[in-house]
C-alpha cells in the first residue's frame, strides 16, 4: 500500500503517521500484561553489567555519594520513560524512537535518532560483554578453580584503559562472538528463562544487600563526596558525572514501553510497569552501593590534582597495578563478588560470580537483538542497504546484519573498558530520549485529539524535564563521550547524504506499509520459527 508521503525540503520527508498505524492495526497483538508482569519484565531488562560492575567506576567518581548519583539519573529516567509510554503505546510499532521521530520530526532527524540508537545497542552491549568478562574471568576461573588468565588475553590495551600487560579482551569477543551465533541460528529468550535469570539476579542481589548491610561501618561514608558533586565540564567525576555513567544501569527500560500494545488497561498499567521497575531498580542500586561502599569502603584514588584520577585512564591503571591497591574496591572488575570476599563471605562472593556470568549474556542478547532490529527497520526504509535485511534460508533470521553488528560489538570489546563503552552508549541513549521527548510534546499540540491508550500527565511538565534531564546527564559525561557522539553523528549524516538520502522509500515516493514479507519463507519447516524474521517483534525477547 502506498499514499501520498511528504516529500518536501530537507525537513520536510515525514513519514505520515496513519501509514505507520495501518501497519500497527494489522498487526494487533493481544493485550494479556498485567501490572505485576510488565514490572518483572523491567526489572530483568535493567539490572546488568551497571549494578554489577559499573559500581566501582562509579565509586571511582563520587565515593560514598555515587548513592545520589543513582537518584539523579533513575529520575531522568522515570520521566523518560512516561514520555516514551505514552508514544509507545500508540504508535506501537517497530523501531521505537527512530519510527516516532520519522513521523515527527521527518527524515533527517529520525536518521540521527537511529543512528544514535545503533550506537547505544552496539557499544551497550560490548560494555555489557567487558562486564561479563570480569566475573568470568575472576569469579568462575580465578577464584574458583585457580586459573589466572595472563593479562595480555583478558584485557584491552593500557593505552584505553586496560591492565598493564594487556591487549585483547579475548573472554568478552568470545562471548559477544557466541551470543551472535545464537542469534544467527534463532535463538531467542523464552518467558520462562526470562524469569529464571531475574530471578538469579535478584537473588544475588538480595544475598548481596543481607550479608553487606549488617558489615556496614559509618566511617567509610565519610568524607561523603571525595569528587565534590560537580568535577568539571568534561571530567566524568563527582556526584554528576557518576549519575552520567551509571545511567547505564537503568538502560532496558524502554522495553517495558514498547509492550504497551499488549497491556491490559495501558493506562493505568503502563505506568505502573516503568515507574515500578525504575524504582525497584533504584531501591536495589541505592542498597547495593550503601552495603559495598559501607562494608569495604569506596575512597577513589585521587591524582596529584587532588581529584579522583579519570576512569579507564592509564594513570588509574597503573595506580591499580599497585600492591597498596591491590583490594581497593574501584579497582575491581568485579565490584560485588570482591566486596562478599573482602569481609569474609568468599564462597558466597564466587556464587554471586556465577549470577552474573549466567545471567548477564542475557543482557547481550536483548542489545544485539535490539541493534539488528533497528537496522532492519532502517533498511526496510531504505535508509541503510537492503542487503543487511536478507534473511537466511535456514534459520529465518537476519544473518547479515547480526553478523556484521556482533562482529564490531567483539571488536570493540575485545579493546576498550567497560566504563568508557558505558558511557559512550549513554550519549546514545540520551540523544534518543531526548527526540522521544520532543516528539511526544509535538505530536500532543500538532496532533491534540489523536487516541492515546497512556497519556503523560502534565506533560507541559515531564517532557521539559525529560529533555533537560537528558541534556544535563549528557553534559556530565566525561570527554571522550561528548566528542564521541557528534563524531557519531558527523560519520551519520555522510552515510546519510551519501545514500539514504538518495535511496530513501518515501524520498522515491513510496511510503510502505509493511506486509509480513514471508513469500520466500516456508514456515512449515518443521522446527522453524514461524514469526516473520522481517517483521522486528515489537518487544524484545523474553516478555
Ligand atoms: N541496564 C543494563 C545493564 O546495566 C544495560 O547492563
Amino acid at each position: 500500500m502506498a499514499t501520498s508521503p511528504s516529500r518536501g525540503g530537507l525537513f520536510g520527508r515525514v513519514k505520515p503517521l496513519d501509514a505507520i498505524l495501518a501497519t500497527a492495526e494489522k498487526k494487533g497483538l493481544h493485550r494479556s500484561l498485567g501490572a505485576v508482569q510488565l514490572t518483572l519484565f523491567g526489572v530483568g531488562c535493567i539490572i546488568g553489567t551497571g549494578i554489577f560492575v559499573l559500581t566501582s567506576v562509579g565509586a571511582q567518581k563520587a565515593g560514598p555519594g555515587l548513592m545520589i548519583s543513582f537518584i539523579i539519573a533513575g529520575a531522568v529516567c522515570v520521566v523518560a520513560a512516561l514520555c516514551y509510554a505514552e508514544i509507545a503505546s500508540m504508535v506501537p510499532v517497530s523501531g521505537s524512537a527512530y519510527t516516532y521521530s520519522y513521523a515527527v520530526q521527518g527524515e533527517l532527524l529520525a536518521w540521527t535518532v537511529g543512528w544514535a540508537l545503533l550506537l547505544e545497542y552496539a557499544v551497550g552491549a560490548s560494555a555489557v560483554s567487558v562486564g561479563w568478562s570480569n566475573y568470568f574471568t575472576n569469579s568462575v576461573l580465578q577464584a574458583s578453580m585457580g586459573i589466572d588468565l595472563p593479562a595480555w588475553i583478558k584485557t584491552g590495551p593500557l593505552i584505553f584503559g586496560g591492565e598493564p600487560g594487556g591487549l585483547i579482551n579475548l573472554p568478552a569477543a568470545t562471548i559477544a562472538l557466541l551470543v551472535t551465533w545464537l542469534l544467527v541460528i534463532g535463538t531467542t529468550e523464552s518467558a520462562r528463562v526470562n524469569a529464571v535469570l531475574v530471578a538469579i539476579k535478584v537473588t544475588a542481589l538480595v544475598v548481596f544487600i543481607a550479608l553487606t548491610i549488617p558489615a556496614i561501618e559509618g566511617d567509610n561514608f565519610s568524607p561523603f563526596m571525595p569528587g565534590g558533586v560537580f568535577g568539571g565540564f568534561g571530567s566524568g567525576v563527582g556526584v554528576l558525572g557518576a549519575a552520567a555513567t551509571m545511567f547505564f544501569a537503568y538502560i532496558g527500560f524502554d522495553a517495558v514501553s514498547t509492550a504497551a500494545e499488549e497491556t491490559k488497561n495501558p493506562q493505568r498499567n503502563v505506568p505502573i510497569g516503568l515507574i515500578g521497575s525504575l524504582a525497584i531498580c533504584t531501591v536495589f542500586y541505592i542498597l547495593v552501593t550503601a552495603g559495598a561502599i559501607g562494608a569495604a569502603g569506596g575512597a577513589p584514588i585521587m591524582g596529584a590534582d587532588g581529584a579522583p584520577l579519570s576512569t579507564g585512564s592509564e594513570a588509574l591503571a597503573r595506580a591499580c597495578a599497585l600492591p597498596e591497591n591491590a583490594q581497593a574496591l574501584v579497582c575491581s572488575g568485579e565490584p560485588l563478588a570482591h566486596v562478599l570476599r573482602q569481609i569474609g563471605f568468599g564462597t558466597i562472593g564466587n556464587m554471586l560470580g556465577y549470577a552474573a556470568f549466567i545471567a548477564l549474556p542475557s543482557v547481550v542478547l536483548i542489545l544485539i537483538f535490539g541493534l539488528t532490529r533497528i537496522c532492519f527497520v532502517m533498511g526496510r526504509d531504505g535508509l541503510l542497504p537492503e542487503r543487511l535485511a536478507t534473511v537466511h534460508p535456514k534459520w529465518k533470521t537476519p544473518h547479515v546484519v547480526t553478523i556484521i553488528t556482533g562482529s564490531v560489538i567483539a571488536v570493540l570489546a575485545a579493546l576498550f573498558p567497560v566504563g568508557q563503552l558505558a558511557d559512550i552508549a549513554n550519549a546514545g541513549t540520551l540523544y534518543a530520549f531526548m527526540m522521544v521527548a520532543i516528539a511526544v510534546w509535538t505530536l500532543r499540540r500538532r496532533d491534540p485529539d489523536r487516541v492515546r491508550p497512556f497519556r503523560v500527565p502534565a506533560l507541559w511538565l515531564v517532557a521539559p524535564l525529560t529533555i533537560a534531564g537528558c541534556l544535563f546527564l549528557f553534559l556530565n559525561l566525561p570527554t571522550e563521550a561528548l566528542i564521541g557522539l557528534p563524531l557519531w553523528g558527523a560519520i551519520g549524516l555522510v552515510v546519510y547524504f551519501a545514500y539514504g538520502y538518495r535511496k530513501s522509500h518515501l524520498g522515491l515516493g513510496l511510503v510502505e506499509v509493511h506486509e509480513p514479507e514471508i513469500h520466500d519463507i516456508d514456515p512449515s519447516i518443521p522446527g522453524v520459527d514461524e514469526r516473520d524474521p522481517l517483521d522486528p517483534p515489537r518487544r524484545p525477547p523474553g516478555l
